[in-house]
């Protein structure tokens, strides 16, 4: 049942090229220059009137919210909100019938998403589900939706559904954007052909396995770590620190990495394990330059770079390549080597990656 792989995430992490590609299968026709989503489709006029889209989530599928915040916001150019379930249901939030709530959930039975849902529509809020489970309750109480179709995710940390999330969430922000007439014939062709090479990218970022465990034994009993991400990135470095989080019980930080110098820097030394995203689009100089500043103060540097990537090289301690990608797509690359990162340190350290301690796969209590 684990198809030869130790736990149900190593296969998971594994199965991501090809989720990736039946989440955008029948839906993303580059060659005609289309993408087809029957839920967009049918309530087009519902989002482009849409004051503001709020999007409502918890734990990875939260950290899919954000990056779809960069997404819409940079290629639709629709204002986005993206909101704690539970905090969202319970501050008295202000819901118009102007309003698009999307929900993104991995089970579509985590108990504050629903709630958050309900309350949205009884607001007169449109309400779009982003799930992986057909026929979930979040699947039946929103208004329409796009499945990720990833197929079952038995291991209590999410991987494939992330990845997926973020790439039915794409595919909704391009069709907005073309809608919109943002997008010129070249430049939404281009986006669509980048979206097709992404699953044998990912399958190229997974080839660094033998070098992340080399990575791993170095840092595997290390009690904190700082993850950093800029723009695009800012969310993978949240996502990669939870990761960590819940299976090796490493303490660990996900930040902007310009936030550093607010606070975190002064927690940097020569036991600190940096995790800092820093592929060539978007932000590279300036990340390179927060990277100075952790080797100024001696933190050990573990760097997410561009393939043929020279500077970043001389600085850190160890890199890890990922192919070169359109901007808004490098999440669903650079999130691939911290998935392995965690899953490594876990093995190592004997954790129960599939099960961790007081962890449920779906919570459907508040
Ligand atoms: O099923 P959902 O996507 O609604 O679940 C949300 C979170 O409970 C979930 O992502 C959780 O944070 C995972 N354990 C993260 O790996």
């Amino acid at each position: 049942e684990k198809g030869g792989y130790d736990h149900f995430m190593l296969k998971e992490i594994y199965e991501q090229p090809r989720a990736i590609k039946d989440t955008y299968r029948g839906r993303l026709l580059a060659d005609q220059g289309l993408i087809r989503m029957a839920g967009i489709d049918l309530n087009m006029e519902k989002f482009l009137n849409a004051n503001r889209i709020i999007i409502v989530a918890c734990g990875t599928s939260w950290h899919a919210g954000l990056v779809a915040e960069y997404i819409f916001e940079d290629l639709a150019r629709i204002p986005v909100e993206v909101e704690y379930a539970s905090e969202f249901r319970y501050r008295n939030p202000v819901i118009t019938d102007k309003d698009v709530l999307i929900a993104i959930s991995q089970s579509g039975e985590t108990a504050d998403t629903l709630a958050a849902i309900k309350l949205a529509k009884e607001k007169g809020a449109f309400v779009f589900g982003v799930c992986n489970v057909v026929g979930s309750s979040i699947a039946r109480e929103t208004n329409a939706g796009a499945y990720t179709h990833a197929g079952p995710e038995i291991g209590v940390a999410s991987t494939k559904a992330f990845t997926t999330q973020i790439t039915v969430l794409t595919l909704m922000a391009l069709k907005l954007a073309k809608a919109k007439g943002i997008f010129s014939e070249s430049k939404y062709h281009e986006y669509l052909t980048e979206l097709e090479t992404i699953p044998s990218k990912v399958e190229k970022s997974l080839e660094s396995n033998t070098l992340i465990e080399i990575i791993s034994d170095v840092y595997k009993d290390s009690t904190n770590c700082l993850y950093l991400g800029r723009g695009y990135n800012f969310p993978v470095a949240l996502e990669g620190a939870l990761k960590l989080k819940e299976i090796s019980y490493i303490h660990a930080e996900g930040y902007p990495a310009a936030e550093m110098k607010h606070g975190p820097i002064a927690l940097i030394d020569e036991h600190m394990p940096v995790f800092v995203i820093a592929t060539k689009k978007g932000h590279y100089e300036k990340v390179v330059s927060n990277i100075q500043e952790i080797k100024s103060r001696k933190g050990k540097i573990i760097a997410i770079v561009t393939e043929g990537d020279e500077q970043v090289k001389e600085l850190a301690d160890h890199v890890i390549e990922v192919p070169e990608t359109l901007e808004s797509l490098t999440p669903l690359l650079t999130t691939i080597p911290l998935q392995l990162l965690s899953y490594h340190i876990a093995v190592m350290r004997g954790c129960n990656v599939d099960q961790p301690r007081n962890l449920a796969k779906s919570v459907t209590v508040e």
